[in-house]
């Protein structure tokens, strides 16, 4: 089986839906933060799916991973940094806007998602605190980074490159524009992040016991330096646009 990266439209809301949760699923830490089936959390997830692909979309990039049937099997979420000088790097990479009709009708949908979904959100703030906490430390202290905010690979499609593939394209563009990139890694994403370069800046270990969790976990920031510099001098205006597949 060969996989392809593409970018996104939000036609792929729905099928960005399913395979985030489902792959998210399969981690133990997160899945206990649901009180709701994963049939219904898919169910509501495709529905705000959309609307989340829209938002801060001049800083926001998209690759997903579709099999030989065109099936999407992987997806990555990165975020540019803040200001003009970002807005038009990596446009392939970005989601094609849509009408005020449709934006209108996407909207609704996110607003039905939303009612059952956030009843769904179980508090585990002893565990999530100190990681918010820590998350919103490094983002302020990196402003001027690119982030990976989201990678998810199916369970069906696992230890056949793809994650390893959507990082490394991040990484390409990231060296291309000059752009230190940094994230808050899961444990399966942390061997990856580490065979991609990146370095450890903090490690948390935290302990969901207290919830009925099966005990220590743990969440890992790291950051990769750029390499090479970036084509076009980093106060040069925005970063060249560059071609993807
Ligand atoms: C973590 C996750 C994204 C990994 O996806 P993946 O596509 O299976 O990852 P990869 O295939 O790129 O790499 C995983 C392993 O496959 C190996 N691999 C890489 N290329 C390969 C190839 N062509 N063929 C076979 N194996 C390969 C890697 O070396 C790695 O092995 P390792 O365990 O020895 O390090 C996926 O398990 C997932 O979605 N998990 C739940 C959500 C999550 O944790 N997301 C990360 C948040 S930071």
């Amino acid at each position: 089986m060969s996989y392809r990266l593409m970018s996104v439209t939000v036609e792929d809301g729905k099928d960005i839906a399913r395979n985030n949760t489902t792959a998210f699923w399969t981690d133990p830490s997160w899945r206990l933060g649901w009180t709701i089936p994963l049939e219904t959390l898919i169910r509501h997830n495709e529905l705000r799916g959309p609307a989340n692909l829209l938002r801060d979309r001049e800083i926001k990039r998209y690759q997903k991973a579709v099999d030989e049937d065109g099936n999407l099997v992987g997806y990555v979420r990165f975020r540019l940094p803040e200001g003009d000088k970002w807005r038009d790097a990596w446009p392939e990479a970005r989601v094609p806007d849509v009408s005020d009709e449709e934006r209108k009708r996407i909207d609704e949908l996110f607003a039905e998602g939303t009612k059952d979904y956030e009843a769904g959100i179980r508090d585990l703030s002893i565990v999530d605190e100190p990681m918010s906490a820590m998350h919103h430390k490094l983002r302020e202290a990196r402003k001027g980074h690119m982030e990976i905010e989201f990678l998810a690979v199916h369970p069906d499609h696992r230890n056949k490159g793809i994650a390893n593939r959507l990082v490394r394209k991040g990484i390409e563009i990231a060296d291309q524009l000059g752009l230190d990139m940094y994230v808050l890694a899961l444990e399966g994403g942390y061997k990856i992040y580490k065979g991609c370069g990146f370095q450890v800046l903090e490690h948390l270990e935290l302990d969901d016991s207290v919830y009925g969790g099966a005990g220590v976990f743990h969440r890992y920031y790291l950051e990769r330096k750029a390499v090479g510099g970036p084509v076009v001098g980093k106060d040069d205006g925005p970063g060249l646009p560059i071609e993807t597949v």
